[in-house]
């Protein structure tokens, strides 16, 4: 089969979050197991970019608000991801440096989607499948089946992805000049609310819906940020498919970034080493558990309970454990994280950025990896830890619920607790704690458990297969 994936982010081309693992994954085992699987996405001014050789495969325009814009599509070389790359370009529209953030950026991901569907409407023989990932590709779906110009793609099944449902891309319907014109009798399709909203649309014209994990999609049903009738109607076609993780990516036998490569054999020596890398570079004492996080500090992740549960860990502990916190966002809870490094200077670090090398130490050289999510469609982290020997500190939902199991159930290898405050999360903490220095043989036991455990995308892209197949 032909799959085209159209997405915002694709590691390592340009990544935020999950969305650009998954993305530059996912393409790579179905082109793998044999099928043409090609990813369309914006073409942004990173690193990646400037570092390989490019064709230009098209020429085009196309019109924004009754305003001309031309694009091209450029295509990798030498395929290097294991798939096809191609991106678009749009002068003064996608040629930033950052993915998101700019207050054009409605415009910016309308042009990019009409660009697509034009460039796609293109093509001789079309595709089997369009599959569009999240709100900023979430009007492919309306687009191909109503918007006069795009009529030759309206049989083209689409699937399309939600990867997190507290953002939908909303417009106001003040905006709706910006959109190619449709066939007006269409207009609810797009709307949820008296807003154009690019998530609902998709799940209203999409063939299907996929969400990361099963969890998260009976988790819609009741809690969507508004969207809980319409994906309850729409249930029928939707599906929860679990994310799976890159393992030639994050493989800690091969990871570049780390101080000592190891694999389940040699555990605690590996670990032992990055560990004492990033003690020194951090100002931490490695002969107690260290404990990461790594994320957005944003509400959503929970990340604004880090800074009391950790305080009250380490008076209630008496110091027994280390922190290292990764992670930007919200500046709020940002200047709260930073501030603890100096309050409680010699149990917690933090770097606040984004740093990709450092994220591959953490995960190699923690003990511990706290993830307190309010929501969690998938969560990707807590695969990398597993796979690195670190022992995942999840809140029951989400894909965390799929992922996790806790140690104290049958061949479990990780701490699980029930809700997104201080208290619970303060207590796996002190159970985190208490494994690491008073069960030593069941936490060696686990770490070598869980690196053993399969997360990589074999099983869920075949889903995906067969999801594609039944569109036929
Ligand atoms: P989300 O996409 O909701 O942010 P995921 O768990 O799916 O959460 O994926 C997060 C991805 O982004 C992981 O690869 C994680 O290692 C990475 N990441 C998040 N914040 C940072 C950061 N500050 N520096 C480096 N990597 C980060
Ligand atoms: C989103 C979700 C995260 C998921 C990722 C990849 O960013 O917040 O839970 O892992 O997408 O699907």
């Amino acid at each position: 089969m032909e799959i085209i994936h159209v997405s915002a982010e694709c590691y390592p081309v340009a990544k935020a979050g999950g969305l650009g693992d998954v993305v530059g994954a996912l393409p790579k085992y179905q082109t793998a197991s044999g099928h043409i699987a090609k990813v369309i996405m914006p073409m942004y001014r990173t690193k990646f970019l400037f570092q390989n050789e490019w064709d230009v495969v098209h020429e085009g325009g196309q019109y924004i608000g009754g305003q001309w814009f031309k694009y091209a599509v450029i295509k990798e070389k030498t395929n290097k991801l294991g798939f096809d790359l191609y991106l678009l370009d749009i002068n003064g529209l996608l040629d930033r440096e950052k993915i998101y953030g700019y207050d054009d950026d409605i415009q910016r991901f309308l042009a990019f989607q009409i660009a697509v569907c034009d460039w796609l409407s293109q093509w001789q023989d079309k595709p089997d499948v369009i599959h569009c990932h999240d709100h900023h590709a979430g009007l492919i779906p309306f687009m191909v089946k109503y918007c006069y110009g795009f009529q030759s793609l309206a049989n083209v099944p689409t699937v399309f992805t939600i990867h997190n449902a507290e953002y939908q891309g909303w417009m106001g319907w003040h905006l709706q000049h910006l959109l190619p014109s449709f066939d007006s009798w269409k207009t609810g399709m797009m709307d949820w609310d008296n807003t154009i909203n690019p998530l609902a649309s998709a799940v209203k014209c999409a063939w299907r819906v996929t969400t990361v994990s099963p969890s998260y999609m009976e988790e819609l049903k009741h809690d969507a940020n508004g969207l809980e009738a319409l994906l309850s109607s729409e249930s029928y076609k939707c599906t929860g498919i679990l994310n799976g993780i890159d393992t030639e990516v994050w493989d800690p036998s091969t990871d570049t970034y780390l101080t000592k490569n190891f694999d389940a054999h040699e555990v605690k020596e590996g670990k032992r080493k990055n560990k004492k890398e990033l003690c020194t570079q951090f100002g931490l004492d490695s002969t107690k558990p260290l404990i990461i996080f790594i994320g957005r500090l944003v509400g959503e992740k929970a990340a604004d309970v880090l800074p009391d549960a950790i305080r009250s860990s380490i008076y209630h502990s008496g110091g027994a454990a280390n922190f290292l916190i990764l992670g930007s966002g919200e500046p709020h809870i940002e200047q709260r994280v930073a501030a603890l490094q100096h309050q409680l200077h010699g149990f917690v670090s933090t770097y606040i950025g984004y740093n990709e090398g450092l994220s591959h130490l953490m995960y190699a050289g923690a003990d511990f990896l706290m993830m307190p999510s309010r929501v969690e469609p998938c969560g990707l982290n807590q695969m990398y830890a597993l796979r690195y020997g670190t022992v995942p500190i999840v809140r029951s939902t989400g894909g965390l619920m799929d992922t996790v199991k806790d140690f104290e159930d049958w061949q479990g290898y990780g701490i699980r607790f029930n809700h997104a405050n201080v208290e619970d999360l303060t207590h796996a903490i002190s159970r985190a704690i208490d494994l690491y220095n008073e069960k030593r043989d069941l936490f060696n036991w686990m770490r070598t458990h869980m690196m053993g455990l399969d997360h990589s995308w074999n099983t869920s892209a075949k889903e995906y297969t067969l999801l594609y197949q039944s569109l036929k």
